[in-house]
């Protein structure tokens, strides 16, 4: 099942020619291309059906080669770098030359990130570049976590997927801007603000729910084919129950205080007590609903600490409008 050393040598040779790759990485399946090449990241765009504005992620081997991909290398980002990479960790910091602006959807800045997968540090360490690397699925889906689900979102559109098994942390890279005075957390993820200020000894900043600004972050986002309703968990049950009986399909996320309560609804799951399962667990939920059938999900937010955040943030934006995206 994942790649072999043989399977390595020819995904970074696809690379080297200009082609897409689907490479596993801590966090969620990424489609990569040649950072360098904008060609070939153009593809990118075109497969995932993303607009050319929203900026991707620059994936490097090694803190170690940070410097040649931005400007400067602030002592804020060296120290986080050194902390959490390699990790679900991504450095918003400015340009450097090497990066085509068809990579940063025109901006001055570029997003970086060492991923803690094996796979992934094979290929990035035998193609000897960056990678430029979104989630692997259509824009505004549900980020893949296994290479099956890439296989069922992208098929032939992609050249080559490198499997590496069930992704293990499950929520994509937390996301820091650190080109300001202060770092802030432009998308909460795997890493959490609490380790964050652990390391830098103030919480960093985050901006509020309710106006996010950042570039390529759309109020739906990571959205199933079902409609999602976000309700207070101990109405969870009732509101499906309600659903289900005026004709909907409804699948249910249980909250696990909840478990052995009878749901009478299309399709149920118990979402795990842990915040990490959670988080692992979390888009193959949602996949599994999409593909039993349902065409409602009811779900609740967790408490938003911990990767509890990241969770929330996710259920949000699978629950947003969906004139926008
Ligand atoms: O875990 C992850 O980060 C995964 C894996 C594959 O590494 N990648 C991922 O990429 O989630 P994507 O393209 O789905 O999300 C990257 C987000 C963009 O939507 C954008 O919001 C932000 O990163 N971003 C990238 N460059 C940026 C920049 N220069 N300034 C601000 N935000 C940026
Ligand atoms: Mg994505």
């Amino acid at each position: 099942m994942t790649a072999r050393t043989s399977d390595i040598a020819r995904a970074a040779g696809v690379l080297r020619a200009g082609g897409l790759v689907a490479l596993p990485t801590e966090t969620v399946y990424g489609l990569g291309a040649n950072a360098e090449d904008p060609a070939a990241v153009a593809r990118i765009f075109q497969v995932k059906g993303r607009p050319p504005s929203h900026p991707l992620i620059v994936h490097i081997a090694g803190a170690e080669h940070l410097g040649d991909w931005v400007e400067e290398v602030p002592a804020t980002a060296r120290l986080l770098a050194e902390r959490f990479w390699p990790g679900p960790l991504t450095l918003v910091l400015r340009r450097g030359r090497r990066v085509p602006l068809e990579a940063t959807g025109g901006l001055e800045t570029v997003a970086v990130r060492v991923p803690d997968h094996p796979v992934a540090l094979a290929l990035l360490s035998a193609f000897g570049g960056g990678v430029t690397a979104p989630s692997a699925n259509r824009f505004g889906q549900v980020s893949p976590t296994t290479a099956d689900d890439v296989r069922a979102e992208l098929g032939d559109a992609v050249d080559f997927v490198l499997d590496g098994g069930r992704c293990d942390v499950g929520v994509e890279s937390t996301i820091v801007d650190v080109t300001g005075e202060l770092p802030s957390i432009l998308r909460p993820g795997g890493v959490t603000r609490e380790d964050l200020e652990a390391v830098l000894g103030y919480p960093p900043a985050v901006p509020s729910t309710s106006h996010v600004r950042v570039p390529g972050q759309h109020p739906s986002h990571y959205a199933p084919r079902a409609r999602v309703v976000l309700v207070e968990p101990e109405k969870v049950i009732a509101e499906a129950e309600l659903a289900q009986e005026l004709g909907h399909q409804v699948g249910v996320f249980l909250p696990p205080s909840f478990t052995d309560a009878p749901v009478k609804a299309h399709a149920v799951v118990t979402v795990p007590g842990s915040m990490a399962a959670y988080a692992r667990g979390l888009y193959g939920f949602l996949r599994e609903l999409d593909r039993q059938g349902c065409d409602l999900i009811v779900a609740s937010l967790p408490a938003e600490e911990g990767l509890g955040l990241a969770i929330a943030n996710r259920l949000r934006r699978a629950a947003g409008p969906r004139t926008t995206a």
